[in-house]
């Protein structure tokens, strides 16, 4: 039965004509690019030799080049010493490796993580770690999701997919370029209890971060509320150049006695993009709680993906378990930093330079690798079609791709296209 099944299917192969199955998949429609990864695309096929990309947040050297850190190149050539065999991780991927990324996250001394009330699994990335947590939230939390406004873009798919209602807070006043507050809290605090999305740093894509007196008053509107809080942190030592003090609204969480969960990247901060390295933690209420929550991700983990991947992971291990390495990476990734807030002053200086009386400090005064420059989708779309430079169509400029080589050509567009 089996055979003929298969000789029929080879017949139908050989003549084309005509699909084996009833349920055919020939009426399936193309889907629309991805948004950044098109304008990527868009990017290579552009013959235009004065071309940018400030679309992809990924970082850039000062000649445009993408950049591994020297520390990850150091640890990396050890990791390979080891000899490692390519064995299966766990379904929580590296111990030591969750172990090292708690530390960076909540901190060293931190009392909450000595006491075992944190757990964590290593994820696929942050964007693993979001997915899963979506999943995770779904089953034992709640149906919906709050996110602010705007968030990244693909936070609301990978919750919609997650089978989440997604609904937003406002976060962003988008005439004044800077963060509203008052419209973040009165919006939390009328919410029915759900799970609240926070970006623990560096805002994407509006670069705008509470101060510590936000944080605080945030954190008192989340717990009078009854919600629970989730930090998605894919930028630590990426902001401000200090990993230590961009955890500072994740520990303040935690001193303010929140039981809450964490995802970490290490895409940006170790520049381990393609090697898909994350974190996903909880705070329970005691170390059984974060146990029992972490024994559930784990089971949302394995029909996924079963485990993740370990090589990246062996490489950040082998950073944050060395002080020598540890002290390497975070003035790395302070000079990563400092390029991109030289890189801001040079792209305000020049465009004020050439006369724009439009205000631009928002530039200098937003944080982390994009710009949220206010240049509206008519302005995107000449600046690509009339300047060959690709951003996002809502005027989020990744600072990553901007260098002296070519803050000129960018600022005198955006001037062009602003007049
Ligand atoms: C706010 C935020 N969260 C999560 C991610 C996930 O990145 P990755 O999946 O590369 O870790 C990104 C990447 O741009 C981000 O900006």
């Amino acid at each position: 039965m089996l055979s003929q099944t298969i000789q029929s299917a080879r017949t139908v192969t050989i003549r084309g004509t005509r699909s084996l199955s009833a349920l055919s998949l020939g009426s399936v429609p193309a889907g629309p690019p991805d948004a950044i990864i098109g304008l990527t695309d868009a990017y290579n096929s552009s013959t235009a030799p004065h071309k940018v990309n400030v679309g992809v947040g990924a970082y850039r050297d000062d000649s445009g080049k993408p950049y591994v850190l020297p520390v990850v190149k150091v640890a990396e050539a050890r990791v390979i010493e080891k000899g490692l065999n390519k064995e299966y991780a766990g379904i929580a991927g590296i111990a030591g490796f969750v172990d090292r990324s708690l530390e960076f996250a909540y901190g060293k001394n931190s009392d909450t993580l000595k006491s075992g009330r944190v757990k964590g699994v290593q994820t696929l990335s942050g964007t693993g770690g979001l997915r899963i947590w979506g999943e995770f939230w779904k089953k034992f939390g709640g149906d919906g999701i709050l996110l602010p406004d705007p968030s990244w873009g693909n936070h609301t798919p990978i919750f919609k997919n997650s089978g989440l209602n997604v609904e937003t807070y406002r976060y962003f006043d988008y005439e004044n370029s800077k963060l509203n507050i008052d419209g973040m809290l009165e919006d939390l605090s009328k919410a029915s209890p759900t799970c609240v999305l926070l970006h623990a740093c560096a805002h994407n894509p509006t670069g705008c971060d509470p101060d510590m007196g936000q944080w605080k008053a945030v954190s008192d509107v989340i717990k009078e509320a009854g919600h629970y809080t989730f930090f998605d942190c894919a930028y630590q030592g990426f902001a401000s150049g200090d990993a230590e003090k961009d955890a500072a609204s994740i520990r303040m969480f935690v001193e303010e006695g929140h039981d809450m969960a964490l995802v970490q990247s290490y895409s940006k901060n170790f520049g381990l993009y393609g090697e898909r390295v994350g974190c996903l933690s909880v705070v329970g209420s005691d170390a059984d709680n974060a146990a029992n929550i972490v024994s559930q991700l784990k089971i949302c983990i394995r029909p996924n993906y079963s485990n993740p991947p370990v090589h990246g992971a062996r490489i950040v291990e082998e950073v944050l378990s060395d002080a020598a390495l540890e002290q390497d990476f975070r003035d790395q990734c302070k000079e990563m930093s400092e390029r991109i807030i030289l890189m801001r002053s040079l792209l305000r200086s020049t465009l004020e330079g050439l006369g724009s009386e439009k205000d631009w400090s928002h530039i200098t005064s937003q944080i982390g690798m994009f710009c949220y420059s206010g240049l509206n989708p008519e302005q995107v779309d000449r600046l690509r079609e009339e300047f060959d430079i690709f951003c996002t169509r809502d005027g989020r400029i990744s600072m990553a791709g901007v260098t002296q080589g070519n803050v000129e050509h960018i600022s005198s567009s955006i001037h062009e296209v602003t007049k």
